[in-house]
């Protein structure tokens, strides 16, 4: 590896130090109010946004490194259960953008009260009880990314509909993630999965992003061995499905 870019990861590296500090302060003062003192309602809603996000900080900053692991090649593959993968990846995408959402997903019992749930936010989520209830073996950190930049993207891009398919087929987990937007002129089909490629770099969403998360995405997903497939054009929204061998 390049000196720089080790030099790079090295600081990213030691983030999580200070990171992890913060978070077990912030748990302390949530948890332990007999030695700390007594928190008030709002001073205990602060400390949990503050714990959140410390949580997402540390997420991005693991993110990081794996991208820098998965561009060294190497692969770890764990058992992880569809649910949890599923929930949990929402849960970290709503915790900053709509906060009640991301706690009613949390308090949800079954998959048909969560599909409830999201699809009154007009998110529809397409998955089989038994995938639900089963577990993969597949590199997990790798395929939450994946999941969570997609879904990002679609819910930053919608006007209204988000769908979310995941199923099993071939020996492959096969996720798609459709919105009703703008969508993306074949023209661009290649060029969006660029570093630092934005569409429409006037309007204000391009504020809120890097143009990085398809071109990560698409490394993660090369090396998962995978294939990721866009369906797309202007004024039709986009699909984006990825195959992933299991
Ligand atoms: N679902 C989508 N609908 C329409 N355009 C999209 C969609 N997903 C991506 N794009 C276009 O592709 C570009 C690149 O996407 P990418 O996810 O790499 O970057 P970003 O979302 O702008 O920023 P970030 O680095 O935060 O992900 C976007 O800026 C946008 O122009
Ligand atoms: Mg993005």
């Amino acid at each position: 590896m390049e000196r720089n870019r080790i030099k790079l990861e090295f600081l990213v590296h030691d983030l999580k130090v200070p990171l992890a500090v913060i978070e077990a302060g912030l748990l302390s003062l949530l948890q332990k109010t007999d030695k700390y003192g007594p928190l008030t309602e709002k001073q205990t809603r602060v400390l949990e946004r503050a714990l959140r996000n410390t949580i997402v900080t540390r997420t991005l900053v693991n993110d990081v490194l794996e991208l820098g692991r998965s561009s060294a090649g190497i692969m770890s593959k764990n058992r992880f259960e569809t649910a949890r993968f599923i929930g949990e990846t929402m849960i970290e995408i709503f915790d900053l953008s709509d906060q009640t959402l991301a706690e009613e997903i949390r308090l949800q019992k079954s998959l048909p009260e969560l599909k409830q749930v999201l699809a009154r936010r007009g998110i529809v989520l397409d998955i089989g009880e038994d995938l639900w209830a089963r577990e993969l073996c597949l590199d997990e950190s790798k395929v939450r990314q994946v999941l969570r930049n997609l879904l990002n993207n679609a819910l930053k891009y919608r006007k209204n509909r988000v769908a979310i398919g995941v199923e099993t087929r071939d020996r492959c987990l096969c996720i798609s993630v459709s919105d009703d937007g703008e969508g993306i002129p074949s023209s661009y089909h290649r060029k969006i999965f660029e570093c630092y490629f934005q569409m429409d770099m006037k309007t204000e969403h391009c504020v809120r992003g890097h143009g990085l998360g398809l071109a990560g995405v698409m490394v993660l997903i090369e090396d998962m061995g995978g294939e990721l497939a866009l369906d797309s054009d202007m004024g039709k929204g986009a699909t984006f499905t990825v195959k992933i061998p299991m």
